[in-house]
Parts: C-alpha cells; structure tokens; sequence
C-alpha cells in the first residue's frame, strides 16, 4: 500500500496533469473509468495571486473526482507559497508543483516547469517553501533532467525527498526532447531505488500491458497515463483487470458511445456553450476508436458546434451499430 497523508493506495493509476485535457469533465470520467487519482492541469501561480478567472476557474473540484491533485507552476517562491495556499483552500486531496513544462514560454523565458532544473536553489526553495506553506502532502512531477548531458533525476529525488515533497511524479524524458523520444524506464528505476517516498512513472504508458510492465519491471508505486488515457479513456480499467486476469477486456460500441455522451454532457455542464461542444471534440478519437467507420462519423462531429446534432448523429451511429445507448 502506498501512503499519501491520509491517502491510502493500492498500486495506483494516475491521470496526469494536461493543459486544456485534464478538465474537471475528464478528471470525472477517468476517476469513473478506473483512475485512482487526477490532477488538473497546470495553473499559473502569477494568475492565481492575481485572481485571473481563468485560472481560478481551473480550480473548482467536484466531490466525484477526489482524491484529486491540483498542480500549480511558477518561478518565484514567494509567489508559489501564495499560490498554493489559495490552491489549498480550493480543497483537494495534494497540490503538486509542476518541475516539468518544456514549453519556451515556461522554461526558458520565465524559468518555471523544467526551467527551474537550470536554477536548483530556486526549485529548491519553492519545493521547501511550498511544502511549509500549506497543511496538505505537496507532490512533485518532473523529468530526467534539462538535456542528455545533464541528468539529475537521482539526485533530484533525494533533494525533493529531503525538502518534504510526499511524493514525486518521474516524466523518463529530459527537457530538450520535450515530447519526443523515447521515455526512459530505467532512470524512473534509480529514482525509486534512491527514495523511500512513493515514485510514480510516467511516459509513454500507452495500454494496459505497458502500466503493468511499468510496475512489474521498474518498481514503481504507481503509473501517471496521460496521452494513453486521451487515446484510450479505458486504460485504466483495462489495466486493472490486466493485472487481475491477465486479459484486457474489450470495450464494445455500446459502452464507447454511452461514455462519449456522458463526457459531453459533463462537458456541456462545466463549460457552457458552445464551449463545452467545441472543447469537446479532442475527444471523439478515444470514443470511437476502433468503431467502424470512426473517421468519418468524427468528421462530422468536429465540424458541430451545438449539442443538438451532435447527440442525434450519435444516437444515429448508434443505431447504425445495431446498439442502443443510455447515459453511462
Ligand atoms: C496536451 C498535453 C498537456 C500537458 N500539460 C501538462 C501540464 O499541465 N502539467 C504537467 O506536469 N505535464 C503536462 N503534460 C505532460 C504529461 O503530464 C506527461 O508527463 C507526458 O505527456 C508524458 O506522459 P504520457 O506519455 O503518458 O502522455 C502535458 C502533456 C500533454 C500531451
């Protein structure tokens, strides 16, 4: 069993933290589909403190997601400790610091994400302050290191370990692949062996038979899926009766389409419209995936921005199908 505070997990299954993806709507599915924990997307300490709504919005929990995370990022301590008390008071289960982005905006302009493994006293005093800050475990997610030639991820686990962090998410790429590349399990490995909190592994977990390896092979105390779980909302039970089985259970056209309709129901109540119709349709691939004639039917939704005719040319692809579907 792994502990987290009062978090008690039995070799967990984590939706990681995705910037418009991790959304309240889709934190609810995967916890229904089998994740053990969510995080929301990165949100900006800078926007936080200075009650940008969009930031804040990103902030409201509901109850049928927890435990969930919520992951805040920035470059400034001061900021951080502030940030995360306002994310504290948002009431989720952890508060993780994001030690990751790759992106120019983040990393290299204002030196947060990955740019503070450039600057390992700043990262280290937001790391230390943060958890000082706030009553709630705070949890790090980062990489392998800046690039290839700067690898400090043992290190860097036995550094956030020593600050406090309760738990510590391993992305097995470096900055400058940013998502390219292979992840490598091997250094998610040493970093588990160096510490004695929980380490999570993340990178290229794309079905169920590879979170299991990631288990069963690296050690870890619990798998992050991020693209594997947009791809494939059901990774996560598959998963799970993989590792129970033995077999991954197929997922047929009724439960596919049911569980669209339902996430877009979710979305269409969380966001409003049209929003939650258009933000939706990074979605429709993982529904119909592997459903005849997916392509052309996603098509034809992505071209839909009112929720009308997107809920009757699904009930009409249902019924193509030769199955009926009811809210999931
Ligand atoms: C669209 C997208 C947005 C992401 N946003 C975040 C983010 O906000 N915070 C973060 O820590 N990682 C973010 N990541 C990285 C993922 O959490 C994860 O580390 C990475 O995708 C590798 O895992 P995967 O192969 O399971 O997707 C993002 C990844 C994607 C694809």
């Amino acid at each position: 069993m792994t502990t987290i505070g009062e978090l008690a997990l039995d070799r967990p299954l984590l939706l990681a933290p995705m910037e418009d993806v991790s959304d309240q709507p889709f934190r609810l599915m995967c916890r229904r589909l089998g994740a053990d924990v969510v995080y929301t997307e990165f949100v900006s300490s800078e926007g936080l403190i200075r009650d940008v709504r969009v930031c804040l919005e990103k902030l409201r929990l509901a109850d049928g997601e927890r435990p969930v995370g919520i992951q805040i990022y920035g470059a400034q301590p001061d900021v951080m400790v502030e940030a995360a008390r306002i994310a504290e008071q948002a009431g989720p289960e952890l508060i993780d610091i994001n030690v990751g982005c790759p992106t120019k905006s983040v990393a290299t302009c204002s030196g947060a994400g990955a740019g503070l493994l450039r600057d390992p006293e700043r990262m280290a005093a937001i790391v230390e302050r943060v958890v000082h800050a706030v009553d709630l475990p705070v949890t790090v997610k980062t990489r392998l290191g800046w690039d290839h030639d700067s690898i400090r991820i043992v290190e860097n686990a036995r550094l956030f370990e020593r600050l406090g962090a309760r738990a510590l998410t391993v992305h097995g790429r470096t900055r400058a692949q940013q998502r390219k590349g292979e992840a490598d399990w091997q250094w998610i490995r040493r970093a588990k062996e160096a510490v004695s909190i929980p380490v999570f592994g993340n990178g290229d977990v794309k079905d169920a038979e590879s979170a299991i390896r990631m288990f069963e092979e690296f050690g870890v105390d619990g798998v992050m899926i991020g693209r594997g779980a947009v791809a494939n909302p059901w990774i996560f039970q598959q998963a799970k009766a993989y590792r129970e089985t033995g077999q991954v259970p197929e997922i047929g056209p009724e439960e596919k389409l049911a569980s669209c309709l339902t996430h877009l129901e979710l979305s269409i109540e969380y966001k409003g419209l049209p929003r939650g119709v258009i933000e939706f349709r990074k979605h429709y691939k993982g529904y119909l995936r592997d459903l005849p004639l997916a392509s052309a039917v996603r098509s034809e939704l992505m071209a839909m921005t009112e929720p009308g005719p997107v809920f009757d040319r699904i009930d009409a692809y249902a019924s193509e199908l030769g199955v009926s579907v009811g809210a999931f």
